[in-house]
C-alpha cells in the first residue's frame, strides 16, 4: 500500500538545462585540435619527480576573434599533461595565483590523504583572510567548520606516489562548494601513468596516441564563460534555479580546449583516450565517416586502466569524470575523408564533438591482443565484510533543496562510512536522476545493475559508475590503498558541490 513516488522518466543524459552562447560561434571542425603541452620537471632527486604548476588567470582564444578569461593551471586549458611512470613518485608544487583559495585533486591517484586534495585543505591565495579568523568574525560563514582542514598559504607540495596501474588520470579543483566553477573556468588538466604491462602490448602509440579531455562551456557576449551565480538572489530567479540545480550544460563542445576541433590522421588505428570532464553533460559517442558508415570503439581501458579484453561498441556512453581508451581504425578510408565523432546524446551542435581527417595511407604496426592483462582484481561478493547502500536523491535541507546522500549534505565534520584498511566491501547505490558516483583512492569493479548483469561498458577496473534514473547499482571494492580521510561523491560537478559528497574513513 501507500502511494509510491512516481518513478522519474528514464530520459538518458539529460540533466539540466542549457544555457546559450551569446557570441558568434564557428563552424564545428575547422580549428585544429589542440595538444596539451607534456611538463618537464623541474628537478628530479632520488627517484622523485618534481613538478611546478602555476594557478593563474590567463586569457585565451578559444572561440576565434574573441578572448576568454580562464582560470587555468599554467596558463593554458587543459592544463599539462604530466606522465609518469607506475611506482615512480611525483611531486606537484602548485602555487595559487587565483583570486580564490583552490584545492588540487588527483581523480583516479591512490594517493595519501594529505595529498588527495580535501575539499578544506585549501591553498590561500596571498591576501585572503584565515578561514578560522573569518569565521570568528562572521559567526558561522559560509563554509562548514573543519577541525581537521590544513590549509597553506599560496603554495602546497602534492605528493603522488603512483604505485597503481597505468591509467589516464585527471587532476582538477575540488573546493568545497566552488568545484563546479572553478573546473568550468578551467581548472583541470590530465596526467598519464604507464607501466611495464602496457609497454609489452603493440598499442598505438606516440602521434597515432590522442589524450581526449572533452567538456561543454557557453559563452556570455563579451567572450567570457557564462556561468550561473551562485548568489542565492540570483539562483532564486526563474530560468537561473533549475540549470543551476540540475547540472550546468554549455552548448559549445570543446575538445582540449578548442570548440568541435578537427585533428588530421594517417589511415591506420588510433588510441582515443577518453576523459569527460564536463560538469554535467553526458555523451554517447560515435565515430562515423561522412557516407554514414559507423566505425567500432574497441575499448582497450576503462578509468583505471586496461581491461582483461578489449570489448567492441559501435556507441560508448561516458559520464562527467569517466574516463574510456579506445581504438579506432581509420584503415581503408581514402586520403580526405572525414571520421566524426558525435554524441548521440546531443541535439544541434551538441551532437557533435570533433572529427578526424584523414590525410594519407600508412603502415601500422600496432596490434589489439585478444588478452590485454592479467592483474585484474577478482573480489567475489563472498569475500565481501560489508554491504553498504547508499541513496543518491535530490532532498530538502536547512540551507534549501539540494543534491544529497542518504538525505544528508556533505559535512566535512562528519564521518559517513568508516572501514578498515584490506576490506572487501560491496556497495549499493540507488539514484533518483543520473548521478555518476566517484570513489576517491580505489578502484572498484561494477557488480550489478538493477540486480542483473553489468552493462558492456562497464568492464574493468573502475573509479566511477554512471547510475541512471531510478537505477541501483552494485559496485565491489577493496581498500587496499592509504589510510586517512577521503571521499565519495556524484561527480555531477553541481550536484557535488549542492551536498553529494560524503566522507570515507580508511582506518
Ligand atoms: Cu574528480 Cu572527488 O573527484
Ligand atoms: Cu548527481
Amino acid at each position: 500500500g501507500g502511494t509510491a513516488a512516481a518513478a522519474p522518466a528514464r530520459r538518458p543524459g539529460v540533466t539540466g538545462k542549457q544555457l546559450r552562447s551569446a557570441v558568434p560561434l564557428p563552424e564545428p571542425y575547422t580549428v585544429p585540435l589542440p595538444i596539451p603541452s607534456v611538463l618537464a620537471p623541474a628537478g628530479t632527486s632520488g627517484g622523485t619527480d618534481r613538478y611546478e604548476i602555476t594557478q593563474r588567470q590567463a586569457t585565451a582564444r578559444i572561440l576565434p576573434g574573441v578572448p576568454t578569461t580562464l582560470w587555468t593551471y599554467n596558463g593554458t586549458y587543459p592544463g599539462p599533461t604530466i606522465e609518469s611512470r607506475r611506482g615512480r613518485p611525483v611531486t606537484v608544487l602548485h602555487r595559487n595565483e587565483l583570486p580564490v583559495p583552490t584545492v588540487v585533486h588527483l581523480h583516479g591517484g591512490r594517493t595519501p590523504a594529505e595529498s588527495d586534495g580535501y575539499p578544506t585543505d585549501l591553498v590561500l591565495p596571498e591576501g585572503w583572510p584565515d578561514p578560522a579568523s573569518r569565521r570568528r568574525r562572521h559567526g558561522t560563514a559560509h563554509m562548514a567548520h573543519d577541525p581537521r582542514a590544513v590549509t597553506s598559504r599560496v603554495t602546497r607540495e602534492y605528493t603522488y606516489p603512483l604505485d597503481q596501474r597505468a591509467a589516464l588520470l585527471w587532476y582538477h579543483d575540488h573546493r568545497m562548494d566552488f568545484t563546479a566553477p572553478a573546473i568550468w573556468r578551467g581548472l583541470t588538466g590530465m596526467h598519464i601513468v604507464r607501466d611495464a604491462v602496457e609497454d609489452a602490448l603493440d598499442l598505438p602509440c606516440g602521434e597515432r596516441e590522442l589524450a581526449l579531455m572533452i567538456a561543454d562551456r557557453a559563452f556570455a557576449a563579451d567572450g567570457s564563460l557564462a556561468y550561473p551565480a551562485l548568489d542565492p538572489e540570483l539562483r532564486d530567479r526563474p530560468g537561473v534555479t533549475e540549470p543551476y540545480a540540475a547540472g550546468v550544460l554549455g552548448d559549445v563542445i570543446v575538445v582540449n580546449g578548442a570548440p568541435w576541433p578537427v585533428h588530421e590522421v594517417d589511415a591506420v588505428r588510433h588510441r582515443l583516450r577518453l576523459v569527460n570532464a564536463s560538469n554535467a553533460r553526458h555523451y554517447r559517442l560515435e565515430a562515423v565517416t561522412d557516407d554514414g558508415r559507423r566505425l567500432d570503439l574497441v575499448q582497450i581501458g576503462a578509468d583505471q586502466g586496461l581491461l582483461a579484453a578489449p570489448v567492441t561498441h559501435t556507441a560508448l556512453p561516458i559520464a562527467p569524470s569517466e574516463r574510456y581508451d579506445v581504438v579506432v581504425d581509420f584503415a581503408g578510408l581514402r586520403p580526405g575523408s572525414r571520421v566524426r565523432l558525435r554524441n548521440r546524446l546531443g541535439s544541434g551542435r551538441t551532437r557533435e564533438v570533433m572529427a578526424f581527417r584523414v590525410t594519407r595511407a600508412a603502415s601500422d604496426h600496432s596490434t589489439i591482443p585478444k588478452a590485454l592483462c592479467d592483474d585484474l582484481p577478482t573480489w567475489r561478493r563472498s569475500q565481501a565484510t560489508a554491504v553498504r547502500r547508499f541513496t543518491f536523491r535530490a532532498g530538502q535541507g536547512q540551507q534549501g533543496s539540494g543534491w544529497y546522500i542518504d538525505g544528508k549534505p556533505f559535512d566535512p565534520s562528519r564521518t559517513d562510512v568508516r572501514t578498515r584498511r584490506g576490506a572487501v566491501e560491496v556497495w549499493r547505490f540507488t539514484a533518483d536522476v543520473h548521478h555518476p558516483v566517484h570513489i576517491h583512492q580505489t578502484g572498484f569493479r561494477v557488480l550489478s545493475r538493477d540486480g542483473r548483469a553489468p552493462l558492456p561498458y562497464d568492464a574493468g577496473l573502475k573509479d566511477t559508475v554512471s547510475l541512471r534514473p531510478g537505477e541501483t547499482a552494485e559496485v565491489i571494492l577493496r581498500f587496499d590503498g592509504h589510510r586517512g580521510r577521503y571521499l565519495f561523491h556524484c561527480h555531477n560537478a553541481e550536484h557535488e558541490d549542492m551536498g553529494m559528497m560524503a566522507n570515507l574513513e580508511i582506518v
